[in-house]
């Protein structure tokens, strides 16, 4: 596959800060003189976010089995390939992406506790072979994430939608599952420590962004 731009996918539990810090690293690489497209999963296509609101509203509580849920997330996967990251890739745009299938291993499969054999067929089905270049894992303890979220559901309104109203424990397997992941691929997965201000989060992604760029031009 021809392939110029390169993909960065942003992970990491509820609250830790993906969204605030995509824009950070996206203004980053335009500042450099690169096209981005600024995207996030489940969903970055209508078709797509259709599906998302299929996974995330709560359906008056009628239960959505994993594997429902797995089938869901991939086929929402395989439209944004389609039409937004393979097409961006291929003309040499950038992706930035807020989650992707390591969310699926984290929360599919440390949350719900679906089989990764299992995941790890679908992933090859609907990707490829494709994968992120470089994946950041925002990493940091449950209690203070919790916070973050709460603060900002305050800010925001809004009510928890089907994964932020989960339990504790819930929340620990998928931090547990995204620690096993970037251990599982130390090439392409970093974990940034986001337990501390903002300030100093966006200065390690600064640093980080800045050696990729020197060792991929
Ligand atoms: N390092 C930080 N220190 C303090 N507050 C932060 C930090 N990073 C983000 N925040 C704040 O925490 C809240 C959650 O951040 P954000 O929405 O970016 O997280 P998220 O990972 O995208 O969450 P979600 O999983 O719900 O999409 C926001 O109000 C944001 O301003
Ligand atoms: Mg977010």
């Amino acid at each position: 596959m021809s392939r110029r731009g390169r993909f960065i996918t942003l992970e990491g539990g509820e609250g830790v800060g993906k969204s605030t810090n995509l824009s950070l690293v996206a203004d980053h690489l335009e500042a450099r003189g690169l096209e981005v497209v600024r995207t996030r999963e489940p969903g970055g296509t209508p078709r797509a976010e259709a599906m998302r609101r299929l996974l995330l509203d709560p359906f008056g509580e009628e239960p959505l089995d994993p594997d429902a849920e797995l089938l869901l997330i991939f086929a929402a996967r395989a439209q944004h390939l389609a039409r937004v990251i393979r097409p961006a890739l291929e003309r040499g745009a950038w992706v930035v992406c807020d989650r992707f299938t390591d969310a699926t291993y984290a929360y599919q499969g440390g949350g719900r506790g679906i089989d990764r054999a299992r995941i790890a067929e679908l992933e090859t089905f609907v990707q490829q072979g494709l994968e992120p270049d470089l994946t950041l894992l925002l990493d940091m303890p449950m209690a203070g994430s919790q916070q973050r979220l709460e603060g900002r559901l305050d800010r925001e309104g809004g009510r928890r939608d089907r994964f932020e109203g989960e339990r504790a424990e819930f929340f620990e397997a998928v931090r547990r599952a995204y620690l096993a992941q970037a251990a599982s691929a130390p090439e392409r997965m970093t974990v940034v420590d986001a337990a501390v201000g903002l300030e100093e989060v966006q200065a390690q992604l600064r640093r980080l962004l800045d050696r990729k760029l020197a060792e991929w031009t």
